[in-house]
């Protein structure tokens, strides 16, 4: 991977960024000696390095036994719990995964509290062989807990207990929570979510390795990958050919600027997953104290007919991060047409992904003229390791932007507020006083 900044450096002055040269690593020694904010919560930093072998054996040997009998794999999880997995799972299976009958496929539960969700998945799972994950590190999280009661009882219903619990992996933590309790009383198959990783940062923990691993995926490959940008960080912990350190001190830089928005970029629909797991992981770890810059997505070409028109003459409060693929996966090239009445002979015979790769470098120079810096993130491919690259790529920036920030990039405090309140309506014991002030607030 190669991290492409002219197009930055323009908006940004290349000294201005050098300048940040001491800074940058003393931020890195402040998150190898675990001097800074938060510093209980960065066991993710050696992780790809030091996951143990018996573990990533132990996964594939689930995942196979689970695979034979599982048409359908449920991953009930939300946040840092889901969408690790997600984001791997949907960038390397075919974009029409349902349609091509390749089992099991990954679907997802507990991740929102709709009833229609629910109700159709369980008619689906009616039907069909599956087996599930049930992941939360807290082991209490409201939104997961109500999807595995309801496939939890639906997997008995089908099965019998003793067959429903072999369809089960509880994934949380070693000994606190409600899930950790339901697991040993019921001797589910239990993977551990070390207290040292947050839930943003856990995808190469078994929070994102079982359920990858279900898909079929390579998670050695991934691992590897991940390995590889660690590494790099840990013997060149400056700015210089650190394409990490670069990006973490230009966004810096560019929220300086006023620049509050940052866009990730794709032109490739299989990475729309990936930008979900990226704003999640930068807008729960910087998004705190009236501070932090506000992660948006999109996907182009087909958002550039929708918020494209927004980019270019909008606010200039807006970045870009473009992800750019150089290799697609397939080959395809546009056809000939004799009579050529759709006016696209004069790029007959051209792969749609050069089409596409010209779209994308148009669109950052019109960006560019329009106000808007572009940061490009260039990738050979989509692949497992390239995956686990960019995972630790943007894992170590979020860490550095958030020490950059000042403040503790592993908390999320301001996700209580919603909790609180919803159980104060709910009635929950011990929300009395809650519960009164909000129903008068709501006039109720
Ligand atoms: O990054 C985080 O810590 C959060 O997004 C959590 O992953 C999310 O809230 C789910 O929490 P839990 O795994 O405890 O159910």
């Amino acid at each position: 991977m190669k991290l492409e900044l002219e197009h930055t450096y323009s908006f940004v002055g290349k000294d201005a960024v050098k300048a940040y040269q001491t800074k940058i690593t003393e931020t890195y020694e402040t998150v190898y000696a675990k001097k800074g904010a938060g510093n209980d919560f960065l066991g993710w930093v050696g992780l790809p390095s030091e996951i143990d072998e018996s573990l990533i054996t132990d996964i594939e040997k689930t995942a196979l036994e689970l695979r034979k009998k599982s048409d359908l794999f449920v991953v009930i999880g939300i946040g840092g719990s889901y969408l690790g997995a997600r984001a791997v799972i949907e960038a390397l299976q075919n974009h029409f995964a349902p349609l091509t009958g390749e089992k099991p496929l990954v679907v997802y539960a507990g991740h929102n509290m709709s009833e229609d969700y629910l109700k159709e998945l369980l008619a689906i799972l009616d039907k069909i062989d599956y087996s599930l994950a049930v992941i939360s590190k807290s082991g209490t999280t409201t939104e997961p807990a109500i999807a595995f009661r309801l496939l939890k009882q639906h997997l008995i219903d089908k099965y019998g207990e003793k067959e429903a619990a072999s369809r089960i992996v509880a994934i949380t933590d070693k000994a606190k929570g409600a899930l950790k309790q339901l697991a040993n009383v019921k001797g589910y198959k239990t993977y551990i979510v070390p207290d040292d990783v947050g839930g943003r940062f856990s995808v190469l923990t078994p929070v994102g390795l079982l359920p990858i691993a279900m898909a079929g995926i390579n998670i050695r490959q991934l691992i590897a990958g991940a390995v590889e940008i660690e590494k790099m960080c840990k013997s060149n912990p400056t700015l210089e050919g650190n394409p990490v350190s670069e990006y973490a001190v230009v966004r810096h830089f560019l929220y300086g600027m006023g620049k509050t928005n940052e866009i990730m970029v794709n032109y490739e629909p299989r990475l729309v997953y990936f930008s979900e797991w990226w704003k999640q992981l930068y807008g729960e770890s910087h998004g705190k104290e009236h501070k932090g810059i506000f992660p948006a997505s999109v996907t182009f070409s087909t958002d550039l007919h929708s918020m494209g028109q927004y980019i270019q003459d909008g606010i200039r409060n807006l970045f870009e991060t473009v992800i750019s693929v150089e290799n697609s996966n397939h080959e395809l090239r546009i056809p000939m047409e004799a009579d050529d009445l759709d006016q696209l002979n004069y790029i007959a015979g051209k792969r749609i992904s050069e089409v596409n790769h010209k779209a994308e470098l148009g669109t950052m120079l019109a960006h560019e003229d329009g106000g808007v810096p572009v940061i490009r993130i260039v990738i050979p491919e989509v692949s497992a390791y390239v995956l686990g690259q960019l995972i630790y790529f943007f894992e170590m920036a979020c860490a550095l932007s958030g020490y950059l920030l000042e403040v503790n990039p592993f908390d999320q405090p301001g996700v209580e507020a919603y909790k609180k309140n919803m159980f104060a309506l709910l009635g929950k014991k011990g929300y009395e006083e809650q519960t009164a002030v909000l129903n008068r607030r709501l006039g109720i």
